[in-house]
């Protein structure tokens, strides 16, 4: 849309005078600019309205015929293509006035007539590289818009992509988890059939196997149905769920990767007043996952965390605190802001606070940052007693980053 260093300047003179119109080109044309003149006002507009040539600069005498120079170039300003192109008046006027009411009609400089050669040059130059230097800005803009906006979308995607990222990585762990007690079951089995097989089966040591049996068979159908939950038709589906049920869930879950992981214990602490809400589970889930996982990564090896809810008048909130070395005071202010981490980058994406920020909007929630008393963090989450989420509510509309 620029022009280049190699494009022709253009450039249209209207005047009533065809001597004073031809007079302005031969000057302008001597410094190679591209000139077109023009004696009739409505000729030089229609010109200008359908040319598909950049024009850099538009000189016009105030007094023209059938259209005044003041309504060309109110005219002009008003088509989207020459609101910004540069407007010299020249006029034999001269007088303050009329030099006035040009501007207000958008006009950007005056010369006088009769029209002097250098000031010609020197006003034209000037608005002609002025022009191009805004062009350049338009261009320069326009370029950085269409970067940001695609960064925006890769931001945007990659705060999607995150919500399931930490159950995946939950998921692979899990295997090995249904794995153990299906070995005890297979064990199990085993040993019965050599026992009726030497024909040496009895009650005390069938009540051993079923009750080692029915145990295992408990932890797998735990974990099962916990992860059953996850299930992919769930996403973005508006429920009825207790929120102690949700962290219940998230807890059978997370005890496993801390078990895998590290030394960590989690007490769980439930008020079990706390009634149904429709809500996002799933969403909710990740969310909870999101700050069990922060408070595991801040413990470290050994520590513990704290999981309670209470129904406080018109809220539930949910606690979670850690014995980890809590938020530094730079962490409480952006915590939530996408990719700020200050753990290892290639590990940590900083987007875990932002999508619990997002999951806690889209429940018309609030959430307070801070540290405990003995330095761990506490994290509250306060979520609506009467909580009832419009069935079309959906987490991504709430994981956009919004600028
Ligand atoms: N429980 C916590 N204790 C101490 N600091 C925390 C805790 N939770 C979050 N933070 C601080 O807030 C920052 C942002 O947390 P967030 O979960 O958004 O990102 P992350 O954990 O660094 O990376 P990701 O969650 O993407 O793996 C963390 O890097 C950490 O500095
Ligand atoms: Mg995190």
């Amino acid at each position: 849309m620029n022009n280049s260093k190699t494009d022709k300047v253009n450039i249209v003179v209207i005047d009533n005078l065809l001597s004073n119109a031809e007079l302005v080109s031969i000057i302008l044309r001597s410094c190679g600019y591209s000139v077109k003149p023009f004696t009739l006002a409505a000729e030089a507009l229609d010109y200008l309205e359908g040319t598909k040539d950049k024009i850099s600069l538009v000189i016009a005498d105030l007094m023209l015929a059938g259209i005044s120079g003041h309504d060309l170039c109110r005219r002009l300003r008003a088509n989207p293509k020459y609101k910004f192109t540069p407007f010299l008046v020249s006029s034999c006027l001269g007088d303050v006035e009329d030099r006035v009411s040009a501007m207000e009609a958008g006009a950007d400089d005056f010369i006088n007539k009769p029209i002097d050669r250098d000031t010609l040059i020197t006003r034209a130059k000037s608005l002609v590289r002025t022009q191009a230097l805004y062009d350049e800005l338009i261009d320069k803009n326009e370029k950085l818009e269409f970067a940001f906006k695609k960064l925006q979308e890769a931001q945007n995607a990659l705060i999607s992509n995150e919500k399931f990222v930490t159950i995946g990585a939950m998921a692979q762990g899990l295997t090995h988890e249904i794995f153990n007690p299906l070995t005890i079951i297979g064990g199990n089995l085993e040993r019965l059939n050599m026992r009726i097989k030497s024909d040496r089966l009895d009650a005390e040591f069938l009540s051993q196997i079923i009750t080692s049996t029915r145990n295992a068979v408990k932890r797998c159908t735990k974990i099962v149905e916990a992860l059953e939950t996850y299930s992919a038709e769930k996403i973005n589906s508006i429920e009825t769920a207790n929120i102690n049920d949700i962290l219940k869930s998230v807890c059978t879950l997370f005890a496993v990767k801390l078990k895998m992981m590290y030394s960590i214990d989690i007490t769980e602490n439930y008020d079990e007043s706390i009634g149904e809400v429709e809500c996002d589970p799933r969403a909710l889930q990740q969310a909870f996952m999101n700050l069990m996982t922060n408070a595991a990564e801040s413990i470290g090896k050994d520590g513990s965390i704290l999981i309670s809810t209470e129904l406080t008048g018109g809220g539930i909130t949910v606690t979670i605190a850690d014995t980890g070395k809590g938020f530094g005071g730079a962490d409480m202010s952006k915590a939530f802001d996408p990719f700020y981490s200050t753990k290892n980058r290639s590990l940590s994406s900083g987007l875990g606070l932002a999508v619990v920020s997002g999951v806690v909007k889209m429940h018309k929630s609030s959430i307070d940052i801070g540290n405990g008393p003995s330095g761990g963090a506490r994290v509250v989450v306060t979520i609506p007693a009467d909580l009832k989420l419009d069935a079309n509510s959906s987490i991504d509309n709430f994981l956009k980053i919004d600028r």
